[in-house]
């Protein structure tokens, strides 16, 4: 085998993470849970969650993954502890789980950008919504997706990720930046705003015990933790890399970009007198083509901006995917030795086939991210947590301190991870296993309804 790749500058580490975190969870269900959630008042739970849950989570992955220096499931072993490579293991599985439903909506939104240039997505938007997200069709555009994201990976981690990601999140940004100053100019604008950032302290106290549970698990996701992706992309890292300085980089990139998303979808909603309604697939993928057949201009102004939203969607979706695809692609290269580029192109194809039930009906859809986003995320992040706090240590300690411009705060890190950090996921983990298991309207082991 050749040398192992690593990133070719460090800003293109910075940029490949923030392409992974940023994704359908910003763009998609960011913007509704906080409006329905109490608007500034979640976001402050949401940045609590974000900065002393999720940064130093993030920063446990990187430990792990700059120091082993190989896939997230090899890392164990290469760290002295190969027992513990079960943890890397159930990260990695739910990657690949994640992915295979993941593609499915990448696929929607390609048949959105499509059906916004054609103007049928806004002629009738459900009907058109009903068409592209179930049964055949869908299958196709999930193979699409699936394809392009195989052919981004095969490129390996410079000419393919890196390469891709440099010019993916800064066209994302500057994108949301464009269609948020549109969205400023559009009447219903102040109304948007203050539905989604006034603060409601008590519409967040009442419903305290799921939106805090909630707002943790998506501060989680969101930073892409537990699948074993902040592992394998650190993997590539030199030693001279500031890990702290880099995770609160992304860590704020993120909720950036997720609060630009907002400062889009509302205004534009609003505007338009369109129900924000519940979000969901419902909230981007209906009312937003609701709203932009609405924009005068007959119809015109509606198309380019339906092309401009979902293309940046689709820019968002695509390089989470390819990270997620990456730590499943790293781990039989490093591992076994295996030519990248058809190790990619297999694992691409079991993908396309776990996604297919998704494709044909959304309620497996739900079924599949209700298994990974409330059972396979806590209990890998939990896992993780563990083994750097209490398992790692010391090592852990010294690999913060490797190339950190605020190596003092070390000790404080591992302490708010091996405490803080492992109640709340603890909490988070018993929560969704009480909906899982005993709650049988919630339960996941239950199959949906529309399927038995
Ligand atoms: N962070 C991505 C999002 O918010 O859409 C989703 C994701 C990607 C989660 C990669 C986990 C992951 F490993």
């Amino acid at each position: 085998m050749g040398e192992r790749e690593t990133w070719t500058t460090r800003i293109g580490f910075v940029l490949a993470a923030i392409g992974s975190a940023v994704g359908l969870g910003n763009v998609w269900r960011f913007p509704f849970q906080t409006s329905a959630n109490g608007g500034a008042a979640f976001l402050i739970v949401y940045l609590f969650a974000v900065l002393v849950i999720g940064l130093p989570a993030l920063l446990a992955e990187f430990v792990v993954g700059r120091r082993a220096n190989t896939s997230a499931i090899g890392a164990f072993r290469a760290l002295g502890r190969p027992a513990w490579w079960v943890v890397g293991a159930t990260g990695v599985f739910a990657a690949f789980w994640t992915l295979s439903y993941y593609s499915v909506i990448g696929g929607w939104v390609a048949r959105y950008v499509a059906g916004s240039a054609t103007g049928t997505a806004l002629a009738a938007p459900e009907a058109y919504f009903g068409a592209v997200s179930a049964g055949l069709p869908a299958v196709g555009a999930h193979a699409v997706f699936v394809l392009i994201t195989v052919g981004i990976v095969a490129l390996g981690i410079e000419d393919g990720i890196e390469l891709a990601t440099t010019v993916m999140v800064p066209s994302i940004v500057a994108l949301l930046i464009g269609l948020a100053a549109f969205a400023a100019t559009l009447p219903g604008a102040s109304e948007g705003y203050a539905f989604f950032l006034t603060p409601d302290f008590g519409t967040l106290a009442a419903n305290a015990v799921t939106v805090l549970p909630d707002a943790f698990g998506q501060a989680l996701f969101s930073l892409s933790l537990g699948f074993g992706v902040m592992i394998t992309y650190a993997s590539y890292l030199g030693a001279d890399d500031s890990l702290p300085v880099d995770g609160l980089t992304i860590a704020v990139a993120n909720t950036f970009v997720g609060v630009l998303a907002g400062l889009v979808v509302l205004p534009l909603l609003f505007a338009q007198g369109v129900p924000a309604g519940e979000g969901g697939p419902g909230a981007v993928f209906v009312a937003i083509p609701t709203a932009l057949a609405a924009l005068p201009g007959g119809g015109l102004l509606g198309r380019i901006v339906g092309i401009v939203f979902f293309g940046v969607v689709f820019i968002a979706a695509l390089s989470s995917a390819i990270s997620l695809l990456e730590a499943a692609v790293a781990y039989l290269v490093d591992s076994y030795d295996l030519e990248r580029a058809p190790t990619a192109v297999g694992l691409g194809a079991v993908v396309f086939a776990l996604g297919v039930p998704s494709a044909l009906d959304t309620a497996w859809l739900d079924w599949f991210d209700g298994i990974a986003v409330t059972l396979l995320l806590p209990v890998a992040v939990l896992s993780l947590v563990t083994f750097v706090g209490w398992v790692l240590g010391r090592d852990a300690i010294a690999e913060f301190r490797t190339g950190s411009g605020v190596a003092a705060l070390a000790p404080a890190w591992l302490w708010v991870l091996r405490t803080v950090v492992l109640l709340v996921v603890v909490v988070v983990v018993a929560l969704n296993l009480h909906d899982l298991f005993l709650t049988p309207e919630t339960g996941y082991y239950v199959v949906p309804e529309p399927l038995r």
